[in-house]
């Protein structure tokens, strides 16, 4: 077993087990394709962060990213693990103000939040992350409007490279995201000497699925560079410091993410220890990991549907879902681990995995080995909890799959298997 499995995996005679529940039952009650959340693996990387903080950093705050994957059920749970919710749209704010998440524990991000968005979250008091100067225009005329203060963070661009794909890096100084620090600082200014605005802190992310350790320990130091200008400069005072998530997780044999406890660990503490050396108080210091919370938890089962040999070719296993329900391997190249949950044989061979879609490019994996696949057969996709079902679609009007969280033998659905009916139910006639 790695961390590319649910922590309760368990394999059993022709048959997988997950947080105590079979997938071959699973498969019979819920259909396939089948999204799967372990309740037990989200507890345990959810605690990773609240414990060690606990004791090295106590004045923190892990905002879960909830663009990974969110439902009412999930940030629920997320809730009761003391943990709150990074959100980057009306959509997901309305989730978590419909769920038991603190409303001080909300950060709402984006690059372009519609006036809506902006008025929703003033109203509900949540903290805002600004992007730009257009945006701080409109949060002062509607909390103006509304006689109310904006609860603001400010963006930053901390000009850092991290290495991981290019849709996915943020860091860096033309990304679409936040502000360079000369830009940022006559904002926070104008804020901290408004009736409208409360400054409260600075957020940076870099990226995504970041397998190095540098980066985060270079954006600390950048960022408590910065909250010495802002307060020598303006004599403001940084409350929160907000260093995004981003920690990679492995989703294969042959990744080798980082510990996320030891980066987070050695961020607390280098915090700590540039704060004291400048004189400045020790802000209260937020993560918003979303992948490495939920990542592992996840797992897909699909039902072949038929194996088709190919001449000089390995053969393709058809799978009932793809790229509706897992866009990552088309989008980014992503990997994934393969397994079948009751193999009929010894005899390994060499697949390729695709999807049902009217698409060419709708590969799953290719090259994957694995037990003589044959049709009928339930097959497993690990380490599908994070960006499978917020990233899916109804291409090709696919009904999106159910959603079961597992927990000690006990599985309860968090989303229903949408219907045909579902599928049209905004069409107008
Ligand atoms: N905070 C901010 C401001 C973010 O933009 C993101 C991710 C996160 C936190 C959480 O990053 P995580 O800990 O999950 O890596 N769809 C892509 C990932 C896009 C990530 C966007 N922002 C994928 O499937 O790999």
């Amino acid at each position: 077993m790695t961390n590319i499995h649910p922590i309760t995996f368990k394999k059993a005679i022709n048959d997988i087990i997950i947080g105590g529940c079979s997938l071959t039952e699973l498969a019979a009650t819920y259909n396939t394709p089948l999204y799967i959340i372990d309740e037990a693996t989200i507890i345990k990387n959810c605690q990773l962060f609240t414990h060690l903080l606990s004791e090295h950093y106590p004045n923190f705050c892990i905002a879960y990213a909830s663009k990974a994957g969110l439902n009412i059920g999930l940030s629920n749970l997320m809730a009761s693990n003391g943990i709150g919710a990074d959100v980057v749209s009306g959509g997901e704010l309305y989730t978590v103000l419909n769920s038991n998440v603190d409303r001080n524990q909300i950060y709402f991000h984006g690059n372009n939040k519609s006036k809506e968005e902006l008025a929703l979250a003033i109203d509900h008091g949540i903290r805002l992350v600004v992007d730009n100067a257009d945006e701080l225009h409109n949060i002062s005329r509607i909390a103006q409007e509304k006689n109310k203060k904006a609860l603001l963070m400010f963006r930053i661009k901390p000009g850092i490279e991290a290495h991981t794909h290019e849709y996915i890096k943020t860091g860096h100084i033309d990304s679409k995201f936040g502000l360079p620090f000369n830009e940022a600082l006559p904002l926070i200014q104008a804020t901290s000497c408004s009736d409208w605005g409360d400054f409260i802190g600075i957020h940076a992310h870099i990226g995504s699925q970041i397998f190095d350790t540098t980066p985060y320990m270079d954006l600390v130091a950048i960022l408590v560079n910065f909250i010495k200008t802002i307060q020598e400069d303006l004599n403001v005072s940084v409350k929160e410091v907000n260093c995004g998530g981003g920690f990679g997780v492995s989703y294969t044999k042959n990744d080798q993410a980082p510990d996320v406890s030891d980066i987070i660990l050695a961020m607390a503490n280098e915090l700590k220890l540039l704060c004291d050396a400048n004189r400045l108080p020790h802000p209260k210091l937020i993560f918003e990991p979303g992948r490495s919370i939920i990542a592992q938890a996840g797992v897909t089962l699909y039902t072949v549907g038929a194996v088709k040999p190919i001449a000089n070719h390995e053969p393709y296993v058809f799978v009932d879902g793809g790229m509706a329900d897992n866009p990552r391997p088309m989008m980014y190249q992503s990997e994934y681990t393969f397994d079948i949950v009751a193999p009929s044989s010894d005899h390994r061979d060499t697949y390729t995995i695709a999807g049902k879609f009217c698409e060419s490019g709708d590969i799953l994996a290719k090259h994957v080995e694995l037990p003589l696949v044959e049709k009928n057969q339930l097959l497993v996709v690990y380490g599908t909890g994070a960006y499978n079902y917020s990233m899916s679609s109804n291409y090709n009007r696919f009904c999106k799959p159910a959603m079961v969280a597992v927990h000690n033998g006990a599985p309860r659905i968090l989303v229903k298997r949408e219907s045909y009916k579902d599928i049209i139910q905004y069409d107008a006639v």
